[in-house]
């Protein structure tokens, strides 16, 4: 598929409810790994996924003005406290001026060391998880803890079906190549081989994850690095992870 990266792409869309990957630049500006940054859309409303550090936000922010009014971006989720993940937040305060923070409540308190001060627009995901309502869609913040931070989230989306997942899943591209879908899953799992096995800490929160995640309707997993996996990738990319055997710490000591 070729696509002109740096702009967004459209992966469901019925109306009133879209998913949209924000794009990549195909410049110098990226600085740092390249992330994924996504949107979802319901009735008007908008919530932006691990929307990034200083270098991508102009873009994030051009792409999502092609779908909404920035004023209309109720809500910013953050997987994690990671730079390539919240590094631009008080850019995005700015930017975004409604828009409510949700964040493991494990990160609240390291908030204020990015220059953002507004403790009222944070709300804390407890350990559990919560629901997250935008527009008419209950979205869900998925605990997905130590894959890789302590206090990590995934979203499951009902109405796409699609499952971000942060970290999980990420994949490191050798130099000039890029593919934002996954087609031959083989190839494709070398690359994601080595961060899994040493970003991660070990096998149990791994498999934690994978029984919590058994009774969702998934079609389509995106991750915050690398490429999106449909239908029988993102079945693929389960078993593979059951099969992965031992990561982190126990494959260290080997
Ligand atoms: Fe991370
Ligand atoms: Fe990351």
């Amino acid at each position: 598929m070729s696509l002109r990266i740096h702009k967004p792409y459209i992966l469901y869309d019925d109306g009133d409810h879209k998913f949209v990957w924000l794009g990549l630049d195909e410049s110098e500006a990226e600085k740092g790994i390249l992330a994924n940054q996504y949107m979802v859309v319901d009735s008007g409303h908008g919530l932006l996924i691990d929307p990034g550090g200083y270098y991508v936000f102009q873009r994030v922010l051009e792409n999502v003005s092609e779908f909404i009014d920035p004023a209309r971006v109720d809500a910013l989720f953050f997987s994690h406290q990671d730079p390539d993940v919240i590094g631009s937040l008080n850019i995005l305060l700015d930017v975004f001026p409604d828009a409510t923070i949700y964040i493991s409540e494990l990160w609240v308190r390291f908030i204020p060391h990015l220059g953002a001060l507004d403790i009222k627009r944070i709300k804390p995901i407890p350990d559990q998880g919560m629901d997250i309502v935008l527009g008419k869609t209950t979205l869900k913040a998925i605990p997905a803890h130590f894959l890789h931070s302590p206090g990590n989230f995934h979203l499951y989306d009902p109405a796409s079906k699609i499952l971000f997942t942060g970290d999980l899943g990420a994949a490191v591209f050798p130099p000039n190549t890029w593919y934002l879908f996954v087609e031959d899953f083989d190839s494709h799992a070398k690359l994601m081989e080595g961060f899994h096995r040493r970003y991660l800490p070990c096998r149990r929160p791994l498999d934690k994850w994978l029984e919590t995640i058994r009774g969702l309707d998934i079609r389509m997993i995106v991750p915050q690095h690398g490429a999106i996996m449909e239908e029988d990738k993102a079945e693929k990319f389960l078993k593979w992870l059951e099969g992965l055997g031992e990561i982190g710490v126990e494959h260290m000591e080997k």
